[in-house]
């Protein structure tokens, strides 16, 4: 199975915006669910109910963060539990951005990971390197310490829920990708880090995941050549056409 998830960021900022974007989702979903892919759309977090209400049956909602409490006096926070309750079931956890600008750390992701699964939430966790790290060598030990910290509190029997994507810093949002060979590499080090932990078996039910300038014409280099069981998409995926095209692709070679 492949998976295709749209990260709409702080995109779609009026009802309105989420309004245009859903009616034109429906508009190019049409035949409906299809049997190789699954299909995530994350909204921001005020507008996951209109999106729970007006998604398309066979579409998963996600979150694109959460709370790694369940209830308490947590200002400004949202529990994985109301989350679920609105029909959330997946959710992005330590994307890059809530790393630059929410000071999140590898600590708090590992925590976030933990609750999301006592939650009934499945995780997709993000890993990836700045340019300078990646220049200066230092990617594998990156990878693995986010890895490693992301995974601290996750057993065997839950970890096959996990999703994990590969998100080069560097390639977010900027219209440059790492080379097929390059993403493979990254491959073969994410599972060698998970077969370490959880053996081979386990490890190969991990879905991962590759996000940066993904673009449907880019879906052939950035994920079906390295391997990858999917894509994780920004920008493009506000165009719905452009990620039903991704979705279709992906359908054709699972
Ligand atoms: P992008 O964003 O596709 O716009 O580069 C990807 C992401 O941040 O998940």
């Amino acid at each position: 199975m492949k998976h295709v998830v749209a990260n709409l960021k702080m995109q779609l900022v009026l009802k309105e915006d989420c309004d245009r974007y859903l009616s034109e989702f429906k508009r190019v979903w049409k035949g409906g669910k299809p049997k190789g892919a699954t299909v995530t759309v994350c909204p921001s977090s005020l507008f996951l109910e209109r999106f729970s209400k007006a998604l398309p049956k066979g579409v998963f909602l996600g979150a694109q963060d959460l709370f790694f409490e369940t209830k308490g006096s947590f200002t400004g926070e949202i529990s994985p539990l109301s989350l679920r309750d609105i029909g959330v079931t997946r959710v992005i956890i330590g994307h890059s951005e809530r790393r630059q600008y929410a000071m999140e750390t590898d600590e708090t992701v590992g925590k976030k990971v933990l609750r999301a699964l006592e939650s009934n939430l499945q995780p997709l966790v993000c890993v990836g390197e700045t340019r300078e790290e990646r220049d200066s060598g230092q990617i594998l030990q990156v990878i693995r310490r986010q890895v490693e910290h992301a995974l601290e509190h996750v057993s065997s029997d839950k970890v096959e829920s996990i999703m994990l994507a590969y998100e080069p810093r560097w390639a977010i949002g900027s219209d440059r990708t790492p080379s097929s060979h390059e993403i493979m590499e990254m491959r073969v080090l994410l599972k060698k880090i998970l077969t370490e932990k959880y053996g081979e078996k386990k490890a190969e039910e991990v879905a991962l995941l590759y996000g940066g300038s993904v673009r449907a014409d880019l879906i052939r280099s950035v994920c079906i050549d390295p391997g990858m069981d999917g894509v994780l998409v920004g920008r493009e995926s506000l165009i719905a056409e452009e990620l039903m095209h991704m979705v279709s692709a992906l359908d054709a070679v699972s």
